[in-house]
């Protein structure tokens, strides 16, 4: 009785351990995190950001096939005034119209469908087969859609300096940072001279109303992708981070911003 007590205080009780080796994690992530702000503050792609195991095509497709998708990516919208006004002073003022577009990660085509009627031709590429299968599916009737399926950081099949326009909202704050910068070097050779890319991603880490890794969040911030596109040819144009008029609407609810940038004619 008495060894079998002593066993019993020797042994931590379950939810102690439990507790422990979730402040172990905690801290382990404020180390991460910590070395993750400053490489972005500098804007390099350290160490940190190229260790970044979570985000991985493999997890992005796993996750995005399996997906409810029955409120078409529409349920991420605040509203449906803030998905016009969003179309109204960003999508529309800089993809322009008649011109060849491709979206990366269309999801179930939220805003495939304001960018098919406009383009020329409009090219889907995801990592799912599911998404670009929904796209099939919700773009059946319009002859200037095509579909490629990427492996998760490239544009494959899409000849050099043959899009006028990209836009992707919403994916690459999924994304692992050596794959966003794997895209910026595919943007920048894809796009035509002069050609424009309007990409949405994160700005800094644990900003804005959630945590980063509560909304399954790649790390990336604004000088970090603005360096990574100068790299590779690519100016930036502006980098959005509220819009509408005075500026109604923003991305201040995960702290993100849309990046504007433009092949540089010489690149
Ligand atoms: C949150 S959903 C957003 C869908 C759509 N852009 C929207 O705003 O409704 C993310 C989309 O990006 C795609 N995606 C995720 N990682 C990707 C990658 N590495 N390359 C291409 N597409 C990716 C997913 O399959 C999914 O379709």
């Amino acid at each position: 009785m008495i060894a079998t007590k002593k066993r019993t205080g020797l042994a931590a009780p379950p939810d102690a351990v439990r507790s422990l080796r979730r402040r172990l994690r905690r801290l382990g992530w404020e180390f991460v995190d910590r070395r993750l702000e400053s490489e972005q503050r500098r804007g390099v792609l350290g160490p940190a950001h190229r260790r970044w195991r979570s985000n991985s095509a493999a997890d992005n497709r796993d996750r995005w096939t399996h997906w409810d998708w029955t409120g078409g990516g529409e349920e991420w919208n605040a509203s449906a005034e803030w998905k016009q006004v969003l179309i109204d002073y960003v999508l529309i003022v800089w993809i322009p119209e008649d011109q060849v577009v491709l979206e990366i990660g269309p999801g179930a085509g939220r805003w495939s469908a304001v960018l098919q009627p406009r383009a020329r031709r409009l090219i889907l590429v995801d990592v799912t087969e599911r998404a670009l299968a929904l796209c099939r599916e919700r773009f059946a009737a319009a002859a200037n859609v095509e579909y490629a399926l990427s492996s998760g950081n490239d544009l494959p099949g899409i000849p050099d300096s043959s899009i006028d326009a990209i836009w992707s909202f919403d994916v690459f704050v999924h994304v692992a940072p050596v794959d966003q910068a794997a895209y910026l070097a595919e943007v920048a050779r894809v796009l035509t001279a002069g050609g424009v890319a309007v990409i949405h991603h994160a700005d800094g880490r644990n900003v804005g109303n959630l945590p980063s890794r509560q909304g399954w969040r790649s790390p990336m911030s604004r000088n970090l992708f603005a360096t990574l596109a100068a790299e590779c040819g690519l100016t930036v144009e502006t980098q959005i981070d509220s819009w509408g008029p005075d500026g109604l609407y923003d991305l201040s609810a995960y702290h993100d911003v849309i990046t504007v940038c433009r092949k540089t004619p010489s690149a």
